[in-house]
């Protein structure tokens, strides 16, 4: 038997309404933000995102799809939207017209261990606003997320930030975790043991138990802020509440990627079954200039569309119908229902043509579809001219079938649906 790949699935149905949705909603926003769309390819080049995320990040060390094409060119399968869009920023000469904001959407791959609401192709949206660094940006950002988020309908999560400075901030910090994860290191796992030298700071994302156990005790970004940093996250924490944005203060709150500097944050649910972050993002000073860009800062966030679709109650998402089938009950009748099809869509009225097997299957299919009037056309209304309009799912039997003439038919459904 045939099934789709472990972590993917088909997307269709209610979750394809919950999927536009969540995108329409979000494309609206963030036009009224100033965004623009990008749509960047899913493949790039391996090294766009090994510069970008870094090589000791759980997303490259382990996640990616990666393989050779055959050039023999190393290509990977986008695990996210960020590392991309810098890409197209300095290959479209996008930097000569900084600030620029980019909105986008669309599928992402991380070879994770898939359960609910995690997934090995999943979706994302995101925005990234690059070119401009002050803290009123970093609130607008965040603002402008809690919006996509609340326009949805979604407003149990609560919103998690925290800083990780400038580069200062950061050496200094990493010395002192360094200094207090080894006099843990043997109970260390493995990969945190190697990252105690390649990059301590991702030892606080690993998801191993006892690591997780050993770095609540660690020390917190917050002890080594310098002077500028301190007064730039009070600034971004002071605009957000001016924005009416409710907040909580993570000291832990790092995030998985190397590219973050200053303001990170996170959106997790806070009742209910399921609780990981809906999404997340932050500020990153030092990513453009990687992709041999202008030496400018960025701020951006990516929403994972799947798992707002898990809090979407789907009876909400049920089809809407006002779909008319057009039915001939034999051969003889299929030239004429062909020709009151054509009038209906040229009339901008939904329909369907049935005109495969007996007429119970006919009515059956137009059930199924959900249609609300089905014309029939037998032989008595193909000599007079005229059409039986059945009334579907109707109770009331006085009420389930009517005889017009075939020009009413167009005002009659205009006035019936
Ligand atoms: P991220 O935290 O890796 O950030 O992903 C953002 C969101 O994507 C997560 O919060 C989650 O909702 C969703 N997500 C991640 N992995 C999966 C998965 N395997 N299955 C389903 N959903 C998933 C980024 O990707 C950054 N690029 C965000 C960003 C943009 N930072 C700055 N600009």
């Amino acid at each position: 038997m045939f099934r789709p790949v472990r972590g993917m699935k088909d997307l269709y149905g209610t979750d394809i309404r919950k999927y536009n949705y969540i995108i329409n909603k979000a494309v609206q926003i963030g036009e009224k933000y100033g965004y623009s769309i990008i749509n960047t390819p899913i493949l790039e080049y391996t090294d766009v995102f090994v510069r970008a995320i870094g090589d000791e990040t759980d997303i490259v060390s382990k996640e990616m799809y990666t393989f050779l094409d055959k050039g023999g060119e190393s290509i990977t399968l986008r695990p996210e939207g960020t590392a991309g869009i810098m890409r197209a920023i300095v290959t479209e000469s996008m930097t000569q017209s900084l600030p620029v904001k980019l909105m986008y959407y669309g599928e992402m791959f991380r070879y994770d261990r898939p359960q609910k609401g995690r997934y090995r192709q999943f979706h994302q949206l995101g925005c990234e606003h690059v070119g401009d660094k002050s803290p009123y940006t970093d609130a607008i950002t965040i603002a402008l997320a809690v919006e996509i988020l609340n326009s949805i309908g979604i407003f149990d999560f609560k919103v998690l930030i925290n800083t990780l400075g400038d580069t200062k901030t950061r050496e200094d910090y990493t010395k002192g975790l360094v200094k207090y994860l080894s006099r843990h290191e043997g109970d260390l796992s493995e990969d945190s043991k190697r990252r105690l030298v390649k990059n301590p700071l991702r030892i606080l994302d690993s998801k191993d138990k006892k690591d997780r156990e050993i770095c609540l005790m660690s020390p917190v970004i917050t002890d080594y802020l310098s002077k500028e940093s301190l007064t730039y996250f009070e600034k971004v924490c002071s605009l957000l509440s001016k924005f009416g944005v409710n907040y909580e203060v993570n000291n832990f709150l790092v995030r998985g990627l190397d590219y973050y500097t200053h303001t990170t944050f996170e959106f997790k649910p806070v009742s209910g079954e399921y609780r990981e972050a809906l999404g997340g993002g932050g500020r990153y000073d030092n990513l453009l200039s990687a992709f041999k860009g202008a030496d400018v800062s960025g701020i951006g966030f990516a929403i994972g569309i799947e798992r707002l679709m898990l809090l979407l109650e789907d009876n909400k998402f049920l089809p809407v119908s006002k779909k008319v089938a057009v039915i001939p009950v034999s051969e003889n009748e299929n030239d004429t229902s062909f020709d009151l099809l054509k009038t209906l869509y040229s009339c901008e009225i939904e329909a369907e043509f049935l005109h495969m097997g007996t007429i119970t299957k006919k009515l059956k299919v137009a059930n199924r579809l959900q249609c609300k009037l089905a014309l029939i056309v037998g032989e008595t209304e193909f000599k007079n001219g005229t059409v039986t309009v059945k009334f579907m799912n109707q109770e009331d039997s006085s009420l389930k079938t009517k005889l017009i003439t075939r020009d009413d038919v167009v005002n009659f459904i205009k006035c019936n649906l």
